[in-house]
């Protein structure tokens, strides 16, 4: 039997399967090192300030969230070598799967932020037993309720129809894990962030994959350009799913 994982709870696949299609969502704790989590947050605070060059101020409304950050390079795009991460994906969507985006999630001191609705992330309606895209949210802070951490409505992925508000918060659970942890779901889990009381950023980011057919949110290969990671990683960033550019660009790849 396959096992994903080695740390303190072993899961094997066929576990991993049964609990992601049951709950929708599945909790691994430890999956990233304390020291790439640094590297993490270091990267978005750049990240961030070259967003409000972009945009040429920070009034615009994603302030603070990076749409898209394998544009950022560094451990951004380094991480979609990490197997241990996207083995889960591979097990949902298939071997080939590729990314459909990659935006940071950060809540603000004293603050929360666009998170804060009951809402799911994906308004495609696919089958149940096909679906087309899977996401993982990175946690960078440990997620307490004190700094906002993220509401989830177990096996909601199930649901046809958005849950009232008393429903969804007598029965959501919060996300309360450590920094590190990676927090698979499926994109139709009804949830909501909470609200930060603290006075620290509270930083993680999210990566959803869909199936090798489909299309991306951006022209990923395209943004990130020529780099210096490995075939795993550039087949994950969907850089062997391009749309031949001409006639002539179909028959030069066969
Ligand atoms: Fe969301």
């Amino acid at each position: 039997m396959q096992i994903f994982r080695e740390y303190k709870i072993f899961m094997t696949d066929k576990e991993f399967i049964n609990k992601y299609n049951t709950d929708g969502m599945v909790l691994v704790n430890k999956l990233i090192s304390t020291s790439l989590i640094k590297q993490f947050k270091n990267e978005i605070k750049i990240a961030i300030q070259k967003e409000t060059e972009f945009h040429g101020s920070n009034k615009h409304k994603d302030n603070g969230m990076i749409l898209c950050c394998v544009k950022y390079g560094g451990s951004f795009l380094k991480i979609f070598e990490n197997d241990k991460l996207f083995k889960p994906f591979e097990l949902i969507l298939g071997k080939n799967c590729i990314v459909y985006s990659n935006a940071s999630s950060s809540m603000p001191p004293r603050k929360s932020n666009y998170s804060k609705r009951i809402h799911i992330d994906c308004p495609i309606d696919y089958p149940i037993d096909f679906p087309l895209r899977m996401q993982c949210l990175i946690l960078l802070d440990d997620f307490t309720n004190d700094n906002g951490a993220t509401w989830f409505l177990p096996k909601s992925h199930k649901l046809k129809e958005k849950p009232n508000n008393s429903f969804f918060y007598e029965n959501a659970k919060r996300l309360n894990a450590k920094a590190g942890s990676v927090f698979y779901l499926n994109p139709r889990i009804w949830h909501s962030g909470g609200h930060n009381k603290t006075d620290l950023w509270r930083d993680a980011f999210t990566i959803v994959m869909t199936r090798e057919f489909c299309k991306q949110r951006m022209d990923i290969p395209n943004i990130v350009g020529k780099v210096n990671i490995n075939e795993k990683a550039k087949k994950r960033l969907g850089f062997y799913n391009l749309i031949p550019k001409s006639y002539k660009d179909y028959y030069e790849r066969k």
